[in-house]
């Protein structure tokens, strides 16, 4: 994994404000128009019974305190109870609807965005570490969700509050308000300087806590490398370093915080005070009422926590909008081209072909290089092939543009006659099935894993076994059939996981079948067990062994040679030792082995 690159990636840009992006994000909220419409009601509902209060102090002070007029007073505090009790009703009955619709929009982008990853081309899992794309799927969606839970509306509100309190100021006292609006320089200007430098701080402690993550998935995935080369002591201090790193930035940031919170008050009270002094003169002299100058006064104290709270909220802002830019542009990589979720009958694909395959000056390359030059070959229905080569000549990339796992840049590969191209990708691999070199195993039991979580009877799963004789590997396994495999297989041994992918193709019965066998994994007597059901399998099928056991290769009716990507003999094992070239070398060196490995 490019590490640098792996943490670059999540760092944050300047923009908090994408077209795109809050179009893309908001048709996702556009689903939920009932709540979403409600959300902004509530928020304007709620604003305006905050305003109310303030109002009412000061109408109970000038009409009720002032005339002693008592039942005014009561009746006042009656209502100001019965607002607040409302508005914290409502309050509760808001955040609960925006969390509802934040969850909502993150189950829909999870979704949308796993059914795109399962559609994109494996060349792109080449290329993409894993962890960047699970980090799309999860860290990313919930920082979209932050914006629900905690910013959006929130800050809407905030908006609507301080022009709230500014109308409700100009109307009560036009000038008082302007020297309210004195201290409004300051006030920007704190928000700017705090304000910067929380997002820089920000900013690195996202980078620095990406280089944390990357380092311990590293470490952690490759953990046995580094018990075995007694790297902890190095690790451990290396991790202690970037450790550290992300700690002297956490505190920077909670420092800029501490201070900018206090700062806010400050200029709060200096408004406040300012408000008291010129107010009380006016009340002094007049031109005023004592309780408009409370009222004002509780307005003024109001008016900076949303401020605060905006400035905050920057944040949260800035990140879900870079998250969300990450989440569509994953969304925009362009998925393979024909892919289907429903799966076309597969008795019709099966029936349709006999399994005869032809390559046409196939010329294949994964990046810039070719890696498969100009081949060209048939293969026969039924017919039995051994592609032959050295590692790294390219057979396994035979396999992988056979059924599309790749696209082929130039040629033609045949299936019956018909392009590949032109056959439906889920289709084909119902056809042309690949026992793969590397076995991919998943957590679950050993059934499970045989019938890949497909409802396949106990009964025929058994029954297809023992017909191809591998019985004693299920006895071997404690539980047998239930036996629970570990995440990527890790409690079976090598051998036994090709014991697994053997079963799994048996089941899956493809009309062709391509074998990619690991080398040497299996003792003698396991090996015959295998070699003996692979016989059974490939019976009547077209089948590609990718052999490196002088065994398989001996049992096919033809053998490629391939070298450097290049096809460079084809024929029968006989032909190919008169001939005298690559494979009669090589089948010298297997002799030797096989003398070796199984005297
Ligand atoms: N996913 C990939 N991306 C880029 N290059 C690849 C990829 N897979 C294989 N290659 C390159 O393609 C060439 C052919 O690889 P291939 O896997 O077909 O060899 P092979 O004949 O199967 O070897 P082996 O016997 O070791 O399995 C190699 O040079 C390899 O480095
Ligand atoms: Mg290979």
């Amino acid at each position: 994994m490019d590490k640098e690159e792996f943490f670059t990636d999540d760092v944050l840009t300047d923009k908090i404000y994408d077209r795109e992006v809050m179009r893309k994000l908001l048709s996702y909220v556009l689903r939920y128009k009932a709540s979403g419409l409600l959300s902004v009601f509530l928020v304007l509902i709620t604003t305006v019974l905050f305003l109310l209060c303030p109002y009412l102090f000061g109408y109970a002070i000038d009409h009720g305190i002032n005339k002693g007029d008592r039942a005014l007073v009561y009746h006042t505090a009656l209502a100001i109870l019965g607002i607040e009790t409302l508005r914290l009703i409502l309050v509760v009955v808001q955040s609960y609807n925006i969390q509802a619709i934040g969850q909502k929009v993150m189950l829909d982008v999870r979704m949308e965005l796993f059914r795109h990853v399962q559609s994109l081309p494996v060349s792109f899992f080449d290329k993409n570490p894993v962890g960047r794309t699970v980090t799309r799927l999860t860290n990313d969606i919930a920082a979209i969700g932050e914006l629900f839970s905690a910013g959006v509306i929130v800050v809407i509100g905030d908006i609507f509050i301080i022009i709230g309190i500014f109308v409700a100021m100009v109307m009560l006292n036009g000038k008082l308000a302007l020297v309210t609006l004195s201290v409004f320089p300051i006030i920007v200007m704190i928000a700017l300087w705090f304000g910067k430098r929380m997002k820089n701080s920000f900013r690195e402690i996202r980078r620095k806590l990406a280089r944390i993550n990357a380092y311990l998935n590293e470490n952690i995935t490759g953990m046995k490398v580094v018990q075995l080369f007694n790297r902890e002591k190095k690790n451990y201090a290396k991790f202690d370093e970037i450790n550290d790193d992300y700690l002297k930035e956490q505190v920077k940031y909670i420092r800029y915080f501490a201070v900018f919170q206090p700062a806010v008050n400050m200029v709060s009270a200096l408004a406040v005070g300012l408000v008291l002094w010129y107010g009380a003169g006016r009340y002094m002299h007049g031109f005023l009422t004592l309780g408009v100058l409370v009222a004002f006064l509780t307005y003024v104290h109001d008016l900076f926590d949303p401020i605060r709270d905006i400035v905050e909220k920057y944040n949260i802002f800035q990140g879900a909008m870079a998250s969300s830019e990450r989440v569509f542009g994953l969304m925009r990589e362009p998925a393979e081209m024909d892919y289907v979720i429903s799966n076309p009958s597969r008795e019709v694909s099966q029936r349709d072909f006999k399994g005869e395959i032809e390559f046409q000056h196939v010329w294949f390359a994964y990046h810039s290089d070719y890696v498969l030059k100009d081949i060209s070959f048939r293969i026969e229905p039924g017919q039995s092939v051994a592609l032959v080569g050295v590692t790294g000549s390219g057979k396994t990339s035979i396999a992988s543009v056979l059924t599309r796992l790749y696209e082929i840049q130039k040629g033609t590969i045949l299936l019956d006659q018909i392009d590949i191209r032109n056959i439906e990708k889920i289709g084909l691999r119902y056809i042309v099935g690949l026992v793969s070199q590397d076995v991919f195993l998943f957590a679950g039991t050993l059934r499970d894993n045989i019938t890949l979580f497909n409802p396949i009877p106990h009964a025929k799963v058994l029954q297809t076994i023992e017909a191809l004789g591998l019985m004693p590997f299920i006895d071997r396994m404690p539980g047998g059939l239930d036996m629970e495999i570990a995440e990527r297989g890790a409690n079976l041994s090598v051998g036994e996981r090709q014991f697994i992918s053997l079963s799994r193709i048996i089941l899956y019965d493809p009309r062709v079948i391509i074998l990619d066998e690991a080398t040497s994994s299996m003792d003698p007597i396991s090996e015959v067990l295998i070699q003996n059901a692979i016989q059974k399998v490939t019976q009547g099928r077209t089948s590609i062994f990718i052999a490196h056991r002088l065994s398989t290769i001996l049992h096919c009716d033809k053998l490629i040679v391939l070298s450097k990507g290049e096809k460079v003999e084809e024929g029968s094992h006989e032909e190919l030792l008169r001939f005298g070239g690559l494979y009669s070398q090589l089948y010298k060196v297997y002799m030797k082995e096989e003398l070796m490995g199984h005297a």
